[in-house]
């Protein structure tokens, strides 16, 4: 059977997974990484705390080592993530600044960031979870300083750092017509009516196995209507542990459910998964009792849900 990035390639599709760069020395994780994804994502190593821990000082050691991988095995790359509340240095989240300081701290994050990697990353998540579960804007450093009004200045910020690249905000629970997806209509109308450089919507893809939203297709079109490109950036459809038979093949399903979901809309060009396998995946650190979300297995055999995601881009 073809891998599904060879799968993923024939639809002119972009079947990525978030990759964490220190597991690269692992080799059943790098040949998988590189046998079974045409895109990576950063999963944690471009992250301000990352990149930029102390002001003006970069580190570029994680970052670098995925970005040289990408390159080698020919797939793109999504950057994860500018602008966001966590993984924020305290330097940054705990600073008191002036509008002017701040808008020049994000600058220089912005313009270093994306200028290094101008050419090599194609998409970028420039802010991420700006709006809460509430649907209203996140208190942050960002949202305190500058208001509402920082997530336009980061995204011409963006285009100025690399005008070729493609410009996403991103979040979790707007998969599907919730009161949340519907802030982000409503900021994605108001910044593409102000001019703002927005190119695309990030539909995480958190999911819980048996519970998807039913109409993540309609809301899919929506945002494709109003010209943005539509990515699923990180997918997982987690379950209670253990694992069933019964549970897979209801997993199965749901992946069927969101691949089709993002296929059947011209402007969803992709879907990456939140991990290269449940060994590494973030789901039984942050939900107790809760794993298993990905379509590959610890011990990198693929399950039902992998034949899922390969049957939906047009596997046999
Ligand atoms: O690097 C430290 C290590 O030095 C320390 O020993 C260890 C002990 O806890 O922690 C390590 O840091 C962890 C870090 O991942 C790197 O592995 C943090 O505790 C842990 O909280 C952090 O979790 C990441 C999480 O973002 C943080 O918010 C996950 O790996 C990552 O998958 C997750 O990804 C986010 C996306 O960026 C945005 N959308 C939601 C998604 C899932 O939460």
């Amino acid at each position: 059977q073809p891998p599904l990035r060879d799968l993923a390639d024939q639809q002119g599709f972009r079947m990525g997974a978030a990759v964490a760069s220190h597991l690269l020395d692992d080799a059943d994780y790098r040949r998988t990484a590189a046998a079974e994804f045409n895109s990576v994502t950063h999963e944690n190593d471009l992250k301000w705390e990352s990149v930029q821990p102390q002001p003006g000082q970069y580190s570029w050691s994680g970052a670098d080592r995925l970005v040289e991988f990408a390159e080698q095995n020919g797939q793109q790359i999504h950057g994860h993530t500018l602008v966001w509340h966590s993984q924020l240095p305290s330097w940054v989240e705990n600073g008191s600044f002036t509008p002017a300081e701040l808008t020049q701290v994000m600058e220089d994050h912005i313009d270093t960031t994306m200028g290094r990697y101008r050419g090599q990353i194609q998409t970028w998540d420039v802010v991420n979870e700006p709006i809460g579960d509430d649907a209203q804007f996140r208190n942050s450093v960002f949202h305190r300083v500058l208001g509402e009004d920082f997530i336009a200045q980061s995204l011409h910020m963006a285009r100025a750092a690399d005008p070729d690249a493609t410009l996403f905000i991103n979040d979790y629970n707007i998969d599907g017509i919730n009161a949340k997806s519907d802030a982000y209509y409503e900021l994605a109308q108001d910044l593409l009516a102000q001019g703002a450089p927005l190119d695309g919507i990030g539909l995480q893809g958190h999911l819980i196995s048996g519970q998807l939203p039913q109409d993540i297709q309609q809301n899919i079109q929506r945002f494709a209507d109003l010209g943005l490109e539509v990515m699923i950036t990180e997918l997982d459809i987690r379950m209670t542990m253990p694992v069933t038979q019964q549970k897979l093949e209801q997993q199965a399903r749901d992946y069927t459910q969101v691949m089709d979901a993002c296929l059947a809309v011209s402007g969803c060009s992709g879907v990456t998964v939140w991990g290269v396998t449940d060994a590494h995946s973030w789901v039984p650190d942050h939900f107790t009792g809760e794993g298993a979300a990905l379509p590959i297995d610890e011990n990198y055999q693929p399950k039902p849900a992998y034949w899922s995601v390969h049957e939906a881009l047009g596997g046999d």
